[in-house]
């Protein structure tokens, strides 16, 4: 059988036959069979927006792979900057690369002190961090002229740089806000993942833990990418018009606020403690399965089988929990990951525990207050949208994204003056 596709038009008889690669056919075929038909997909459920070479998903076997590496060899063996510059370059670094990549990224967490002293303090005493996040990410492209000269290789690589090396300081500059403390600066004897916890809780004679070290670079690395996820599809889109990265990536960091993205790893705990105790789970099985809400973290629109970063979070759970002490929570979502794995409607919808199941329980036992849980998400995610970004500017199919409408309103009508309405 060819791997070709047929499509006839039957009011005009016309067919057209074109080519599927790997599982992806041109939607070209459409348009030469009229120009003015469209195919009606909302939310994208079957469009490939784009050609990416960067992160590869398969939902049914529960398969995540970076450039080839499986997600599970990654958070065994690399670190966070490491799997950066694999997303970024497409190969692991050498020794010597890996000490260019990580002398850069260390040299550039400083954030200008108008961040620090005069923006930051614009904003209300209680502002959600990931409010105040996704507007200093836009905030900082004004501090660097070569912000918008995404043309220009070297500024683009400057701009990925200062983008991965500041979310963390930025970050924890909006924690440290929200709760009325002095800022740390950054401190460039310490390891990324290090540094931002030294920023985040420094007070005195601070000592970073290297379990809870080990345990920020493991959840930053399964962070990093998901290929066409509603967030990197936000920095394709918006990177689409030549905006520059910084305000691509606040667009991106928006789309993750939501509870239904990035949001949820919130949504979870919350949920987590609304229900209480143990024997409180099957009513709030029964109130999801009666439609009353959702359960947080479960499902997802390309695994229908267990996400594999929420298997690799749920054992790295055990090991903060060694230095932490064990979040009370973590018996409740047990519970109901077990309940709901044995429930026809969770397994007949392909319902799964995803990336967000488990990863609040640790944010929360590490001491994170839970308005920061999807900071901590959009801190390591920013390197996949910028390897997205960087993609899709290298990409010849590519051009501004102008998708076309269903249009279901009115026909053509006449004005009426309003003393006859
Ligand atoms: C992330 O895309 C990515 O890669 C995202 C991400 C990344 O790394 O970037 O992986 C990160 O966003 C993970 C997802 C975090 N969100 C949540 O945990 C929120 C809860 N989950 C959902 O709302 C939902 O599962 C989505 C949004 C994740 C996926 O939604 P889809 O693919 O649009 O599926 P759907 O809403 O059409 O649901 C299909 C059916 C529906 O039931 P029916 O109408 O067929 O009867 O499944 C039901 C839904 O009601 N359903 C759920 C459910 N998720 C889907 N029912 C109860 N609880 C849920 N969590």
């Amino acid at each position: 059988m060819p791997d070709t596709i047929t499509i006839t038009d039957d009011r005009t008889g016309k067919t057209v036959t074109v080519p599927i690669t790997d599982g992806v056919f041109p939607s070209s075929a459409i348009r030469e069979l009229d120009p003015n038909l469209y195919v009606y997909d909302p939310a994208y459920l079957s469009t490939a927006s784009c050609r990416s070479s960067i992160t590869y998903l398969d939902g049914d076997n529960g398969i995540l792979r970076y450039r080839g590496y499986p997600i599970e060899q990654l958070a065994e063996h690399s670190t966070y900057l490491e799997v950066a510059y694999l997303l970024l370059n497409g190969e692991l670094p050498t020794a010597e690369q890996l000490s260019i990549w990580v002398d850069d990224i260390t040299h550039h967490t400083f954030i200008h002190e108008n961040m620090r002293k005069r923006f930051v303090d614009g904003f209300h005493y209680d502002a959600h961090p990931m409010g105040m996040f996704v507007s200093a990410i836009a905030a900082l492209g004004t501090f660097y002229e070569d912000a918008k000269a995404i043309g220009d290789p070297d500024a683009r690589h400057n701009s990925i740089v200062r983008l991965i090396a500041k979310s963390p300081t930025l970050a924890a500059m909006c924690y440290r806000f929200s709760v009325g403390l002095p800022f740390n600066y950054p401190d460039n004897d310490l390891t990324y993942p290090a540094n931002f916890l030294n920023m985040m809780w420094k007070i005195g004679d601070y000592e970073v833990h290297p379990a809870l070290e080990r345990a920020m670079d493991v959840l930053f690395i399964l962070h990093a990418d998901h290929e066409q996820n509603c967030g990197t599809t936000a920095m394709r889109v918006v990177g689409s018009s030549q905006a520059d990265p910084y305000s691509a990536a606040a667009a991106a960091a928006s789309a993750l606020y939501g509870p239904l993205h990035g949001g949820a790893n919130e949504a979870v705990v919350r949920m987590l403690a609304d229900i209480g105790t143990i024997d409180q789970v099957p009513a709030f099985i029964d109130s999801v399965k009666a439609g009353a809400g959702r359960l947080m973290g479960f499902g997802h629109r390309v695994y229908k089988n267990y996400d594999p970063r929420a298997a690799i979070i749920k054992s790295a759970a055990y090991d903060v929990f060694e230095v932490t002490g064990k979040n009370p929570l973590l018996d409740i979502a047990l519970a109901l990951e077990e309940t709901a794995l044995s429930d026809p409607y969770f397994v007949d919808r392909r319902l799964y525990p995803n990336v967000d199941f488990y990863s609040g329980l640790i944010y929360q036992a590490m001491g994170f207050p839970i308005e920061m849980f999807t900071v901590l998400f959009a801190i390591p995610r920013t390197v996949g949208w910028l390897a997205h970004w960087d993609e899709l500017l290298n990409d010849s199919d590519q051009k501004i994204s102008r998708p076309r409408q269903w249009y279901t309103g009115e026909a053509e009508r006449d004005y009426i003056a309003v003393a006859d309405r």
